[in-house]
């Protein structure tokens, strides 16, 4: 009998359909319900995007205003994460707080078990007010210094900067911001946004789904890669010492973090946008120095792999140099990527079927017991 094909990793496995994004291959394009993400990204907020993403449609006028009262109704820190986050160690990892404060969220909102669509949407709309809330008490909390109340007068970017730093960069600087989230909100069915399909394809709630993304971007292979870039690039102190620094990296077998990807084979179509967004930063913070490294690793790892980078690498300078301490990088990536789970959660749910695969058996075939 002949054994069934394992598709290891899922590569090239069609898991099912959507309507929420795609890659228009021939001209290497994101799209968002029909639109390009990097046209999006220069004019709209992360608002827009998660409206687009959930309701299929960017809003009218009167739409986005309804929906911004929503999410600005939802900012201010939740006393029982604001609590527990106290408790908590300094140096504990962001992600294992963010993750732990959405379970928290979960575990307090009466209305987690139900599962219907304006329910769901209401759950989703408090998530996109309280992570960057989250976000920005971890920032602070690192430092021994106390919340910042959110202003509801702000939109989530200018917001997230204010909660963070009491202070509001300058509005190149919060574009290139809202231009991350904006690209980082969705991807298809990538690592974290699969999981979340797992997990509501058992008929679990929202909150249950976002934890485990959580949990799946953490890793240095998805999300956590905006991180290890920006200490890669401490690492390499010179543009001169980058060639040696990846030779002796790949000699040992080391992935080179920001470079590859397992879909785009000629390079991530998110990367230009996130690239003017860099440069906008670093001539905004005079750091000619940072961009000059950049550069070098990527010509050092094209000239020794023919590899390209992918979205995180130019972020996480990006980030570095807005003064994001490193390690809420990644909890910045699930902030924004939350607009793209609910989207999949949803449509999910709105024609559901369990996903449970199957897999080949290479363990000891039937054995007496001792
Ligand atoms: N550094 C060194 N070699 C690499 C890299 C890399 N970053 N990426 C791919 N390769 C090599 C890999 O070693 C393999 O070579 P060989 O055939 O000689 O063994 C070949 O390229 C194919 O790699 P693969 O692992 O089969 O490809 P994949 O589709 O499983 O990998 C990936 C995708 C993203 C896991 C991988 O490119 C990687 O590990 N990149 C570094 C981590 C990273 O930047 N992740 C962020 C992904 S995009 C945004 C996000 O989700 O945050």
């Amino acid at each position: 009998e002949q054994s069934p094909t394992v598709h290891k990793g899922l590569v090239g496995v069609y898991a099912d359909t959507t309507a929420v994004s795609t890659i228009d291959e021939p001209t290497n394009t994101l799209i968002y319900r029909g639109y390009p993400a990097a046209q999006l990204a220069e004019r709209y907020s992360i608002e827009h995007i998660a409206y687009l993403l959930w309701y299929g449609d960017l809003p009218t006028a009167a739409e986005f205003d309804a929906f911004t009262s929503r999410i600005r109704a939802a900012y201010r820190l939740d006393p029982a994460v604001a609590d527990w986050l106290a408790t908590t160690r300094p140096d504990t990892h962001p992600m294992d707080l963010l993750r732990t404060a959405v379970s928290i969220l979960g575990a307090t909102d009466s209305s987690t078990p139900q599962l219907d669509r304006d329910t769901t949407l209401a759950q989703a709309t408090r998530l996109l007010a309280q992570m960057p809330a989250v976000v920005a008490a971890i920032q602070r909390h690192r430092h021994a210094q106390p919340p910042i109340p959110a202003d509801p007068g702000l939109g989530i970017a200018e917001n997230f900067f204010h909660m963070c730093f009491d202070d509001i960069p300058s509005e190149p600087m919060v574009r290139a911001f809202e231009t991350s989230l904006i690209l980082y909100a969705e991807h298809g069915f990538n690592a974290s946004t699969f999981t979340a399909r797992v997990v509501t394809s058992t008929l679990a709630d929202l909150y249950s789904a976002i934890t485990a993304a959580i949990g799946a971007l953490k890793g240095p292979l998805h999300g956590g890669a905006n991180e290890a870039v920006m200490y890669m690039l401490q690492q390499i102190d010179s543009p001169e010492a980058a060639a040696d620094w990846v030779r002796r990296a790949l000699e040992r077998k080391e992935r080179i973090m920001g470079f590859g990807h397992r879909v785009y084979k000629h390079g991530d179509s998110r990367v230009p946008a996130m690239e003017k967004a860099l440069k906008t930063v670093v001539a905004e913070r005079g750091a000619t120095d940072l961009l000059a490294r950049y550069h070098a690793v990527q010509d050092a790892v094209y000239q020794a792999k023919q590899l390209l980078p992918n979205l995180d690498f130019p972020a996480g300078p990006a980030y570095y140099l807005m003064g994001f301490d490193i390690p809420i990088f990644t909890p910045i990536f699930a902030m924004a990527r939350v607009t793209g789970w609910v989207a999949h959660v949803l449509e999910q749910r709105a024609d559901n079927a369990l996903i449970r695969p199957l897999a080949v058996y290479t363990g000891p075939t039937s054995r007496p017991l001792p």
